[in-house]
């Protein structure tokens, strides 16, 4: 039998994710490239100091099955040419694992897809919870001018994939248009099988 693991108390701030966390990971925007439509931009953002795109504060659960990983998200607001500021993007690295994205504070959308390019979006704002199937890719973006800060649950052996999405991007886009979040093509999408 594995040794005991004792109990965790985490204490959650809605507006910064979780307090006192194990790991804080930071995503500049040197972190981002390739992943927005507007190149110019994404360089412009650049050499104007490189701004943090979102932070992922963790709580150390070992990554095994029977485990539930939790960990909170801030993606700031801002946008990269119309694009809004969102998150790399992944698979699990074990494709039938799902995951639960709570939102705390601000607003903005999970954006889901699957290997064949199915796509599907949930609006998220504080009390909203979004469901992640198994097989679905999924990405947040920040739609709103404060922060967007949720928290996440997933198996602890549910493990990343970035790869797809670097090579292919999401089939859509979220861009501001006349002061609104609208869903477009993205452009630059390579289909994984075509
Ligand atoms: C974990 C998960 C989230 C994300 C986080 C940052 O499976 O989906 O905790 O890891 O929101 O997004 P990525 O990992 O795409 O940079
Ligand atoms: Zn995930």
């Amino acid at each position: 039998m594995k040794e005991l693991m004792e109990p965790i108390r985490t204490l959650v701030d809605f507006r910064r994710g979780v307090v006192n966390p194990d790991r804080v990971i930071e995503r500049k925007t040197s972190d981002m490239q390739g992943m927005y439509v507007d190149e110019l931009a994404l360089k412009k953002l650049l050499s104007q100091g490189n701004p943090f795109i979102y932070q992922i504060r963790e709580v150390n659960i070992p990554q095994e099955t029977g485990h539930i990983i939790y960990s909170t998200t801030i993606i700031y607001p801002g946008k990269v040419g119309q694009e809004y500021f969102m998150t790399k993007g992944h698979f699990h690295a074990k494709e039938g694992t799902a995951e639960i994205y709570f939102c705390l504070e601000g607003e903005g959308y999970l954006l889901m897809q699957t290997r064949q390019g199915r796509v599907s979006a949930i609006h998220m704002k504080p009390g909203v919870l979004g469901y992640i199937p198994p097989y679905w890719g999924h990405r947040t973006i920040n739609t709103g001018n404060k922060e967007f800060v949720f928290l996440t649950l997933f198996p602890g052996d549910a493990g990343h994939n970035y790869q797809i999405i670097q090579k292919c991007g999401f089939a859509k886009i979220m861009v501001e248009e006349d002061g609104r979040a609208v869903l477009k093509d993205n452009p630059k999408y390579t289909p994984l099988n075509g």
